[in-house]
C-alpha cells in the first residue's frame, strides 16, 4: 500500500493500584480495534501503555498491605498485563511510569518549562494530618458538606448534593486514613503557568484534532478563564523528586502523561528506533485515547507540556464514555462492578470485543452492557452468523469433499463482489471510530451469506452432485473469509481460527480482494462456543473471598 501513515497510538495509562474492570476496557478495546485495524490496512502502527504508579493513594494502599510502593506496583504490573494479554490487547510496549526513562523525560519538561519561565513558587495553606505526618489530598479529608450538610463527605465535592467546594469549607473535616482532625499548615508549591498558554491552546484546539462536542466544552474553560497548575507535592509522597528541592515531588499527572513518552523511549531502545523520529519529527501522528473524566489533563496541561519543550503536539485525541451496567453506574455495592479477571472466569474475552465494537460511536455517549442483550447479540452474530458458516461448510467440505476448494462461479461471483463493495465503507467506519456502524455494516452481509447456503443447500447436494456442492461450498468459505476479515480487528483469535483452518496466511485488507480457489483447507475446529445467560450472570457473582 502506498502512502502508509505512521501513527503512534496511546491508551491512558490505568493506576496501578486498581484491578483492570470491565469500564477500563472500553478504551483498551476501543484503542486496540483501531490500532489493528490500521495494521491491517498496512499502516505503520505503534500502541504504547503503561501503569499509572505515582500518586497518594498508591502509597497508602501500599502501607495498608504492609508493602513497599514498589513491590505493589510490581504485583499490580503482573496482573494488569495478563489481563490485557487475556483481552488480546495489542500492545507494542507496556511499561510504567516509575522508570528511568519517565523520570529523565518528565525533568527535562519540568526544567525546559523553568528555563523558559514557566514554573513559579507560591505559599498555599492545605490540611495536614499530624497523625500521619503528612498533607492530605482532597479525596483523603472527610466531613460534613457545607451546603446540604450531609456527613462522611469527600473534601472535594458532596455525592450526595453535587456541590463542588474548597476542602477548607468542610464542617468537622477529619483525616480520611486515620480519622483524626487535621490542622491547616502552609508550604510551598510550584506552579505551571498554565493561564500564559491560553492563546496557543485555544489556536491548537481550533485544528483538527477534537470532536466538536469537545471543542465546545473546552471553549466553556476558556471563558471560565484558564488557571496555574499545582504540579508539586510535599513529602511523604511516591514519585520522582523535582530537581533542585530537598522534599518536593511532581504531582502524580505531571509525569502520568510523560509516560506515553517514556514508553516509547523503552520499546525505541529495545528496537533499535529513533525516538525523535516519533516525539519530535514531522512524520508519526499521535493519537491519545481517554475517558471523558481526564479531559482537563490531556487537552490543556499535556498540549502545554508538549509545547513547552518542543515535542510533538496530539494528532487527536479520542474521548468515549462509560460503561453501564444493565443501565446503572457499575457499583460495588449493587454488585454490578465486573473486574476483568472475574469475567475471563465465566466468559470468551473475543465477545466483550464484539459487544462493545457493536455498541461503540465516535462521540462521548455512555455504552451500556445489558446482559441479555448481550447473550442474544453474541449468540445471534458472532455465532449465529459467522462460526456457523464454519461450521456447517466444514463439516461438508472435510468430510465429503476431500477438503478442497473449487473455482467460483457467476451467481458466487455476484454475492461476494457485493460484499466487496462494503470494504472501503467499513473501513471509512473503523478510521472514524462509528465501530457500530461498521458492524450494522457487516451483519447484514453474513445474512446474505447464510441466505445463499440456507437456499442451495450444500448437505443435500453433494449426495448427487460432489462437484456442484463444492462451488456452493467455495462461495460460502470465501464469504467467511471476507466477513472475518472484516471484523479481524474485533475478533483476532476467531480470525485466528479461521486462518488456520481455511489453511491461509494472515488475512490483511488487501489480501480480501482475491478469491480463494482450488485450494486446500484444513479440519474444521470449534471457535466460539454459544452462551446462556446464566452463565453470563456469573460475573457479577463472582465475589472476593
Ligand atoms: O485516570 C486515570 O486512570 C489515570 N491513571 C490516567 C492517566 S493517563 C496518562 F496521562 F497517563
Ligand atoms: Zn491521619
Amino acid at each position: 500500500m502506498s502512502n502508509k501513515r505512521k501513527i503512534l497510538v496511546t491508551s491512558a495509562l490505568p493506576y496501578a493500584n486498581g484491578s483492570i474492570h470491565l469500564g477500563h476496557l472500553v478504551e483498551y478495546i476501543q484503542t486496540d480495534i483501531w490500532v489493528r485495524f490500521q495494521r491491517l490496512i498496512g499502516n505503520e502502527c505503534y500502541y504504547m501503555c503503561a501503569d499509572d504508579t505515582h500518586g497518594t493513594p498508591i502509597m497508602i494502599s501500599a502501607r495498608k498491605q504492609n508493602i513497599s510502593p514498589e513491590d505493589l506496583i510490581k504485583k499490580m504490573y503482573d496482573e494488569h498485563l495478563r489481563d490485557f494479554k487475556a483481552f488480546r490487547i495489542s500492545f507494542d510496549n507496556y511499561y510504567s511510569t516509575n522508570s528511568e526513562e519517565n523520570r529523565e523525560l518528565a525533568e527535562y519538561i519540568y526544567l525546559q518549562a523553568k528555563q523558559k519561565g514557566a514554573i513559579y513558587e507560591k505559599e498555599i495553606a492545605q490540611y495536614y494530618c499530624e497523625q500521619d505526618e503528612m498533607f492530605l489530598p482532597d479525596r483523603m479529608i472527610k466531613g460534613t458538606c457545607p451546603v446540604c450538610k450531609a456527613e462522611d463527605q469527600y473534601g472535594d465535592n458532596c455525592e450526595a448534593c453535587s456541590a463542588t467546594y474548597d476542602p477548607t469549607e468542610l464542617i468537622n473535616p477529619f483525616c480520611a486514613i486515620c480519622g483524626k482532625k487535621p490542622v491547616i499548615k502552609k508550604s510551598i508549591h510550584y506552579y505551571f503557568k498554565l493561564s500564559d498558554f491560553t492563546n496557543e491552546l485555544k489556536t491548537w484546539v481550533g485544528g483538527d484534532h477534537l470532536r466538536s462536542e469537545i471543542k465546545n466544552k473546552l471553549q466553556e474553560w476558556f471563558t471560565q478563564g484558564i488557571k496555574d497548575w499545582d504540579i508539586s507535592r510535599d513529602a511523604p509522597y511516591f514519585g520522582f523528586k523535582i530537581p533542585g528541592t530537598d522534599n518536593k515531588y511532581f504531582y502524580v499527572w505531571l509525569d502520568a502523561p510523560v509516560g506515553y513518552m517514556a514508553t516509547t523511549k523503552n520499546w525505541c531502545k529495545a528496537n533499535s528506533r529513533n525516538f525523535d523520529e516519533i516525539w519530535r519529527g514531522k512524520e508519526f501522528e499521535i493519537h491519545h485515547f481517554i475517558g471523558k473524566d481526564i479531559l482537563y489533563f490531556h487537552t490543556l496541561f499535556w498540549p502545554a507540556m508538549l509545547m513547552v519543550s518542543g515535542f510533538s503536539m496530539p494528532t487527536k485525541i479520542n474521548i468515549h464514555g462509560f460503561l453501564t451496567v444493565n443501565g446503572e453506574k457499575m457499583s460495588k455495592s449493587r454488585g454490578t462492578f465486573i473486574n476483568a479477571t472475574d469475567y475471563l472466569k465465566c466468559v470468551d474475552p473475543e465477545f466483550l470485543r464484539y459487544y462493545y465494537a457493536a455498541k461503540l460511536g465516535a462521540g462521548v455517549d455512555d455504552l451500556d452492557l445489558n446482559l441479555s442483550d448481550f447473550v442474544f447479540r453474541i449468540n445471534s452474530d458472532v455465532l449465529g452468523k459467522v462460526v456457523n458458516i464454519a461450521s456447517r461448510l466444514g463439516k461438508i467440505v472435510n468430510k465429503k469433499l476431500n477438503n478442497t476448494l473449487s473455482e467460483i462461479d457467476e451467481q458466487g461471483k455476484s454475492i461476494l463482489g457485493e460484499m466487496r463493495q462494503a470494504l472501503p465503507r467499513v473501513a471509512q467506519f473503523y478510521e472514524t471510530l462509528d465501530y457500530n456502524k461498521a458492524m450494522r455494516e457487516i451483519m447484514p452481509l453474513a445474512d446474505i451469506v447464510n441466505k445463499y447456503i440456507n437456499d442451495t443447500a450444500p448437505w443435500e447436494i453433494v449426495k448427487t452432485n460432489e462437484e456442484k456442492a463444492r462451488i456452493v461450498c467455495t462461495v460460502g468459505l470465501n464469504g467467511l473469509y471476507l466477513l472475518i476479515g472484516m471484523l479481524k480487528p474485533v475478533l483476532p483469535r476467531i480470525a485466528e481460527g479461521v486462518e488456520k483452518f481455511l489453511n491461509i496466511p494472515a488475512i490483511t485488507w488487501d489480501s480480501l480482494e482475491k478469491d480463494i480457489t482450488q485450494h486446500k483447507i484444513n479440519e474444521y475446529e470449534r471457535l466460539a462456543e454459544r452462551i446462556e445467560l446464566k452463565t453470563v450472570e456469573g460475573i457479577l457473582g463472582v465475589k472476593e473471598a
